[in-house]
């Protein structure tokens, strides 16, 4: 019945501003931060305090990410976090922080810090072996748990002095903050543990730390996000009209233009506009002059139907000059996702947070194949075919049905074209008119039902 009445909502427009009023009754603020998605996903910072010295401890720093898609990538994480008393880090390895700060009371040997709040940075891949711990000198870079678990740890180790020296002692720093790289996550206060247990590589031998602190961070898109950063556009072999991505998704041609903030690819010295634009080493996107102005669009494009089964072919561009995405990845949700028969060229794996609904696919890319994608240029992009099994009674390319309900690029929601301007079916006849009262009755049991999911808002 339910499926019934969302299938007759016509008016999407209608759709979002009644979901955005629904939410606002909520009252909900960003720091609780909450991802339908991955409402487990967190990122743990673990401290291991593994020797007691004469002025203080030997910690390893673990940083843990357990999102399911969400990574770190390159230029990597920065952490922060405020001493308690008058702590001093001796030294580092594995990682450094990025001011020694002031340390003209010591004399003899000087501190690698003496920051109140420190900031910690990974080490570059290449380091020299003594200055290396296991796990350490990614360049900060951290997959998701999905996508390589065995790379979604990064670790340093630190030598505190002025600091306690026992478990009674010691004090836990505080206010500790993540970057990853730039705003989103939120930490909480540092919580002594049971002190972690550390298993030798042959099996044969068991240690343990001295204590043992974890700080968990969540993610929230309102902390990190000002504009979107990718949008999607649709097409299908029963309409020749390609819907673009809407116009000034990520910011506005017109103006953009003129200040040279974007790049035309027709010029005549691309290449070395290009590069002269990337040296500026900014973080920002430099990207191609686009009507939408995103660096990355998702591309959906349903391309056949068969008697038992459609297929869909989806093409992510880059168009930014200034990033290759390593380790990118897609988030689709779309109800015939369980009923995926096959799928070319990416990996896949369900996320189903809520057990009965598997109506959400993460997609990535396949190592040393497509996982690397290239920045805006000929070689900007990627793209799979996807094969659904119909199941007659829910299948339909009426009303938009085969095309996704939301998509994200590396976790960052993006931007839809207005449902009303979907392609449709020639002849489609009648879009037929719900009531708004219908609506209304329809986005609360659907929103009710689906839990409600905050991304909607933006
Ligand atoms: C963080 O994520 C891990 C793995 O999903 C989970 O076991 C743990 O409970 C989470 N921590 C918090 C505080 O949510
Ligand atoms: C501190 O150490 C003592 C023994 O050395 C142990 O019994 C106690 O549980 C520890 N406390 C914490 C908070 O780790
Ligand atoms: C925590 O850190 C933030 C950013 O570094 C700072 O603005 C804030 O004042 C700090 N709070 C405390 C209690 O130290
Ligand atoms: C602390 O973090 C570690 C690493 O994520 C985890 O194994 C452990 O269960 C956590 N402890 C608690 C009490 O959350
Ligand atoms: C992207 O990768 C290619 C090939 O590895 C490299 O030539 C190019 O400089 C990289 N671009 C950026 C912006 O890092
Ligand atoms: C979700 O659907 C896919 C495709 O049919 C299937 O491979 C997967 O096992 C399903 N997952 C769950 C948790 O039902
Ligand atoms: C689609 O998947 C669902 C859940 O896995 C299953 O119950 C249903 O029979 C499938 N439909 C078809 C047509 O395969
Ligand atoms: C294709 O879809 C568009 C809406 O995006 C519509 O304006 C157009 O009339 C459709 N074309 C046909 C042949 O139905
Ligand atoms: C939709 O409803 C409006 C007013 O309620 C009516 O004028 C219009 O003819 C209806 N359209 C269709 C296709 O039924």
């Amino acid at each position: 019945m339910e499926v019934q009445c969302f299938r007759s909502i016509v008016s999407f427009k209608m759709f979002a501003v009644l979901l955005a009023l629904l939410l606002s009754c909520f009252s909900f603020t960003p720091a609780e931060a909450y991802d339908a998605l991955d409402p487990n996903g967190n990122i743990t910072i673990k401290w291991d305090i593994t020797t007691w010295n004469p002025d203080g401890y030997i910690a390893v720093v673990t940083i843990f990410n357990f999102q399911q898609y969400r990574h770190i990538q390159a230029p990597g994480w920065t952490l922060g976090w405020t001493w308690a008393k008058k702590e001093v880090i001796w030294g580092m390895m594995g990682g450094q922080t990025t001011e020694q700060g002031d340390c003209s009371r010591f004399k003899g040997a000087i501190p690698h810090c003496c920051k109140k709040d420190p900031t910690v940075v990974d080490l570059l891949p290449g380091t020299p072996y003594n200055l290396q711990i296991a796990n350490c000198c990614k360049g900060g870079v951290i997959t998701s748990w999905v996508q390589d678990p065995m790379n979604s740890a990064g670790s340093f180790q630190l030598t505190v002095g002025s600091a306690g020296t026992t478990n009674k002692t010691v004090w836990v720093p505080k206010n500790f903050t993540l970057k990853a790289p730039g705003p989103g996550y939120t930490c909480g206060p540092a919580k002594i543990v049971k002190p972690t247990r550390f298993i030798t590589a042959d099996g044969r031998r068991v240690t343990q730390a001295m204590m043992t602190w974890n700080v968990t961070c969540t993610y929230s898109q309102f902390l990190a996000q000002k504009t979107p950063t990718c949008c999607v556009s649709l097409s299908s072999f029963y309409n020749n009209t390609i819907v673009p991505c809407p116009t000034c998704t990520c910011g506005c041609p017109s103006n953009l233009k003129q200040l040279g903030a974007c790049i035309d690819p027709d010029l005549p010295h691309l290449a070395s506009v290009v590069s002269d634009g990337v040296k500026s080493n900014s973080l920002a996107p430099l990207v191609q002059c686009t009507n939408h102005m995103c660096p990355i669009r998702v591309h959906w494009h349903v391309k056949l139907n068969y008697k038992e089964y459609w297929r869909v072919k989806v093409t992510i561009t880059n168009f930014n000059y200034r990033m290759n995405y390593t380790q990118w990845n897609l988030v689709v949700k779309h109800p015939n996702f369980d009923n995926l028969t096959q799928i070319f060229s990416f990996n896949y794996k369900p996320l189903t947070p809520y057990q009965n609904i598997n109506d959400t696919a993460m997609l990535w890319g396949i190592k040393f194949y497509n996982d690397l994608l290239m920045q805006a240029g000929h070689a900007g992009n990627v793209q799979s075919e996807l094969l659904f099994r119909k199941d007659k009674s829910t299948f339909s390319f009426e009303k938009g049905w085969a095309f996704p309900r939301r998509i994200y690029f590396n976790g960052d929601n993006c931007v839809m074209p207005p449902p009303d301007e979907y392609p449709y079916l020639p002849n489609a006849g009648s879009r037929n008119n719900a009531s708004i009262f219908m609506l209304i009755i329809t986005v609360v049991i659907g929103s009710l039902m689906k839990t409600v999911d905050h991304f909607s808002f933006l």
